[in-house]
């Protein structure tokens, strides 16, 4: 937004918001086949969106699928007040806190976890909690970035470098983004068989993404650089979105888990 004294910023809080809602909204219809893949999901009633941020993809899902029941668990206090705008009128219960913070005997039957694993400071004792409060025969669906598939036409030499600069900081806090591969073998020996893993591109090719992608790219480099963003990376976004041949593609890797023994 532009006024006389230049564009305004807005806060991490707003800026983090919208990410999390453009990102949903990049994805979310190229995501449903992974759920309906998953052989839990269509007789699941009781469902966990693990790490929810915002909740505006557990919304999204509660919209398309109304059969299911969602306990949306987030520990960001900030995130857990936004959703709030979201989650009415569905069935979405929002807990702000971790799984620890959940009643004792709490039993779901399907886990969802997107991008959420590799900000897990234990992920070994959130495995074991998985294996504890699911039922028999539940799902596990984890969606996670795969970095990997990233590209752009062209370079974008300012945003990618805030991204290589997030990227150290989830290293840095013990996190890590190929987090997949090391979550099957920890599954299977807490009686989950892993059944398959598939990845996706989100393109802005797609109908309909360029411009999301671009309001996408804005917060990202809000984040990374602040609010108002400095002119240098407008000018880079700008010329991004009106050149006819730019595009950008970022990749989603999915793995989806039955349990099959009981804890
Ligand atoms: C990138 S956001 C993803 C939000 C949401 N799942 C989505 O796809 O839009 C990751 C979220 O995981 C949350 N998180 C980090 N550690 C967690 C933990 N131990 N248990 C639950 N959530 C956690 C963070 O607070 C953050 O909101």
């Amino acid at each position: 937004m532009t006024g006389p004294e230049g564009p305004r910023g807005r806060s991490r809080d707003e800026v983090y918001d919208d990410l999390l809602r453009f990102q949903a909204e990049l994805s979310f219809d190229l995501e449903v086949p992974f759920f309906r893949l998953s052989p839990k999901w269509g007789t699941a009633s009781n469902v966990l969106d693990l790490g929810a941020g915002n909740c505006y993809y557990t919304r999204l899902l509660a919209q398309r699928f109304p059969d299911k029941r969602f306990v949306a668990v987030e520990p960001d206090g900030t995130l857990t007040a936004r959703a709030a705008a979201w989650i009415r009128p569905y069935h979405i219960d929002v807990v702000s806190g971790t799984v620890a913070d959940l009643p004792r005997e709490i039993l779901f039957d399907f886990v969802l976890a997107r991008h959420v694993l590799s900000y897990v400071d234990d992920l070994e004792e959130l495995l074991d909690w998985f294996a504890y409060h699911t039922a028999e025969d539940a799902g596990l669906l984890v969606l996670d970035a795969d970095d990997g598939a990233f590209a752009t036409q062209p370079r974008l030499p300012l945003l990618e470098r805030g991204n290589e600069e997030f990227k150290a900081q989830v290293d840095a806090r013990g996190g890590d983004r190929g987090v997949i591969d090391r979550v099957i073998p920890l599954m299977a020996t807490r009686g989950f068989a892993h059944l398959w893993t598939r990845q996706l591109a989100v393109h802005s090719d797609i109908r309909d993404r360029k411009y999301l992608m671009l309001m996408f790219m804005t917060s990202v480099a809000e984040l990374d650089h602040g609010s108002p963003l400095p002119a240098t990376l407008r000018i880079e976004l700008d010329q991004w979105s009106r050149d006819p041949k730019s595009f950008l593609q970022y990749g989603i890797v999915a793995a989806s888990f039955r349990r099959i023994t009981k804890a």
